[in-house]
């Protein structure tokens, strides 16, 4: 499924990249991380956006219209800038280990929230439908925003990502438009609920505030919020994509996918969470629990993440992965033989999350919510 974009495709993009002059020599280490390919890094999507466009929103128009005037009356347009709120960073006296999680962090969540706004973009660029062009226009209104202040808080440390280069030479993976609605719809929703915990944390334990972006992320994560409001209703237009079994199977893989991954990539920054005052396994099962009981609007299933074989199968993943990227470093022949069975042993782990009995649910007939945590 992954393939490389056509830059005809793209072009779009193009100018902003020539106009700066970007060439490869210029790479720097963050727009270096953010390009990075690997299963658990943040991609960027391509789709049939001619099928996109044909969607029609009347079985939702109601809602939609709503839901729209919402969006267009833009309730969070003055609040991505530095205020008095913005408090000095201490970037060259931080400790180490925890500046390089924590620009990880910065780096891997401005990627996501940029590859939001290429997708919305080019959707909004390529749309001829009235309603879907301008859902997409305020869409990528907002992750531009999003990616832009993360990006900012970067520059502080000088190491801002150059996203219009990103445009241009990160790999773009193709996703049929109902993947796009389950991957994306997911990534929206879980991007409320993980803004919105670390928020009401530290909103509970200022100590722990070790940088004031943080405090930005409660509107933020409205954003999220209403996109994910957005893609529940275009799926809502056609029930088959929720309810037949093989579509059932798929949202339950990328349920499991998206979950497992965030378990794995969380872990992977122990020295972050514990400056924030956060353990890592209780943060995330938070994480999953207020997404899953979000997604009842929409999905017809849950997994059921107290199941005995989930914490430990997802525990199995997570060594694996970590003895895969081990392998590779070491290389030679006995480093692919490693990373060949460590990745079988991570694809066990993810068939043993995958067959958990999940949950059913029966979706109301009212799809929209309201941000409640
Ligand atoms: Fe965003
Ligand atoms: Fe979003």
């Amino acid at each position: 499924m992954n393939v490389q974009a056509n830059p005809e495709k793209m072009n779009g993009h193009h100018s902003s990249v020539a106009r700066h002059g970007t060439t490869e020599a210029d790479v720097s280490e963050t727009t270096g991380m953010a390009l990075e390919e690997t299963l658990l890094n943040p991609r960027f999507y391509t789709t049939d956006f001619d099928e996109m466009d044909r969607i029609d929103v009347t079985p939702v128009r109601a809602e939609w219209d709503k839901l729209i005037a919402q969006m267009k009356s833009d309730p969070n347009k003055g609040h991505f800038r530095k205020t008095a709120d913005w408090d000095h960073v201490d970037w060259d006296g931080m400790e180490p280990e925890l500046k390089k999680e924590f620009i990880d962090f910065l780096v891997s969540s401005c990627t996501a929230e940029f590859s939001g706004c290429v997708l919305y973009k080019e959707m909004k660029r390529r749309g001829n439908n009235p309603d879907i062009c301008e859902l997409f226009s305020y869409m990528s209104r907002d992750e531009a925003r999003h990616a832009g202040f993360i990006n900012d808080a970067l520059r502080e440390a000088g190491i801002a990502v150059n996203l219009g280069f990103l445009t241009k030479a990160k790999k773009y993976t193709y996703f049929r438009p109902k993947f796009i609605y389950y991957a994306t719809y997911l990534s929206e929703k879980i991007g409320y609920a993980r803004y919105i915990t670390i928020f009401r944390h530290l909103e509970a334990n200022p100590e722990h505030r070790f940088h004031p972006i943080f405090k930005w992320f409660k509107e933020w994560c409205n954003d999220e919020f209403s996109h994910g409001e957005a893609f529940a209703l275009l799926m809502r237009t056609d029930p088959k994509l929720t309810e037949s079994w093989q579509n059932k199977l798929w949202i339950k893989f990328f349920l499991t996918a998206v979950y497992s991954t965030m378990w794995v990539r969380d872990h992977a920054r122990p020295r972050f969470h514990e400056a924030l005052g956060v353990d890592i396994a209780w943060y995330d099962q938070e994480v999953f629990r207020k997404t899953s009981t979000i997604a009842r609007q929409v999905f017809p299933l849950e997994l059921d993440i107290d199941h005995p074989r989930w914490i430990p199968n997802l525990e199995r993943m997570r060594h694996a992965f970590a003895d895969m990227d081990r392998a590779k470093r070491a290389g030679g022949v006995t480093g692919k033989i490693a990373g060949w069975l460590a990745g079988a042993r991570a694809a066990l782990a993810f068939a043993a999350l995958y067959t958990i009995p999940s949950k059913k649910n029966a979706v109301p007939a009212n799809v929209r919510l309201e941000p409640a945590y």
